[in-house]
């Protein structure tokens, strides 16, 4: 049976986590579960994972795989975003640690669920077919030129956005775009011959991760779910997201210096705005990255990127 997902930086995390006997941690991105059972080993009969994923799938799954904790891991169907929300509705007020390993798992990549540039499927990218959500077809099919571009531009950091909208708006206006193998055509042909196969990348790369960003609104969630776990952090507790692509790793180290202190505003604003407040010490002053032999076993992780915080005093 294929893996379902495989864990990056497993005992990098599990170090700079560091779960303790009894401790109650959360696993806001549950996927295969491979970093939860290493946490719920780690804290024992006496500790609580509280575990949270969009996908159905990966619940179901993890439910199977933890099925000797069960008593120790409550695992909810849900997005991140909305962290606040669902633990208050567990009851649970205080974390002495969590976890965000961000993007997609290796089952939703291989589930023909339309996030692969390499087979041909149906465009969907939906990390959870509940949300009631515009899925990759329809935004590829609906959304306008420009509004297409400068997804493709802030979600893709592509810079032939341009060139690549119009192509699609070209193609759909003969009939509408339905695979993954035609939307990565169109984007290969939109890309000049010099420039398509000069990166270390696949050049629908950039366009398909735009997409699956805008889909599943992939970074509001972050920016909510990381202050909403800090803020419930117990004092010495840590939070460790780990990221795959630049925006992410972006938006997770300003979201930690901010909460570090740093402000962020303008210097010519006369007060504060950003909401910077220490709150939290950085632990990773540059990201954690895996080693070679990491990558050889798993090229999907070659970009990964781990960053930890530690809660303090006030
Ligand atoms: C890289 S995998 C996590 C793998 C996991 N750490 C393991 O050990 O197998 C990312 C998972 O996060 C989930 N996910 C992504 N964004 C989410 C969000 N906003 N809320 C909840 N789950 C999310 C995805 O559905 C996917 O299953």
């Amino acid at each position: 049976m294929r893996e379902y997902h495989r864990p990056v930086l497993p005992d990098e995390t599990i170090t700079l986590l560091d779960p303790r006997e009894s401790g109650v941690f959360l696993d806001a991105t549950i996927g295969g579960a491979g970093h939860a059972a290493a946490i719920l080993k780690r804290i024992g009969p006496t500790g609580r994972l509280i575990g949270i994923d969009r996908d159905p799938d990966a619940i179901e799954h993890a439910r199977h795989r933890l099925r000797k904790f069960a008593d120790n891991a409550t695992l909810i169907q849900g997005n991140f975003g909305e962290l606040a929300e669902i633990l208050a509705s567990l009851g649970v007020s205080r974390l002495d640690g969590a976890l965000f390993d961000l993007g997609v798992s290796s089952h939703q990549l291989d589930a023909q669920r339309g996030f692969s540039f390499t087979r041909d499927e149906p465009l969907d990218m939906r990390m959870s077919a509940d949300e009631d959500t515009p899925n990759a077809r329809d935004i590829i099919n609906t959304y306008g030129e420009s509004e297409l571009a400068d997804l493709i531009w802030k979600y893709g950091e592509e810079r032939y956005s341009r060139r690549i909208a119009g192509a699609i708006v070209k193609r759909r206006s003969k009939s509408p775009i339905e695979t993954t193998g035609e939307l990565a055509d169109i984007v290969i042909h939109a890309i000049p011959g010099k420039s398509r196969w000069r990166q270390d990348i696949h050049p629908a790369t950039r366009t398909f991760q735009a997409i699956r960003i805008e889909v599943n609104r992939e970074l509001e969630a972050v920016e909510k779910g990381i202050p909403a776990a800090i803020e419930v952090l117990n004092v010495g507790a840590r939070v460790c997201a780990i990221s795959f692509h630049s925006l992410e790793d972006r938006i997770v180290k300003q979201t930690f210096r901010r909460y570090a202190g740093h402000c962020e505003c303008p210097p010519k604003l006369p007060e504060c705005v950003c909401g910077a407040k220490k709150m939290v010490r950085i632990v990773t002053r540059k990201p954690v990255t895996p080693s070679a032999e990491e990558i050889t076993e798993n090229p999907r992780g070659r970009s990964s990127k781990l960053r930890c915080a530690e809660r303090l005093d006030n």
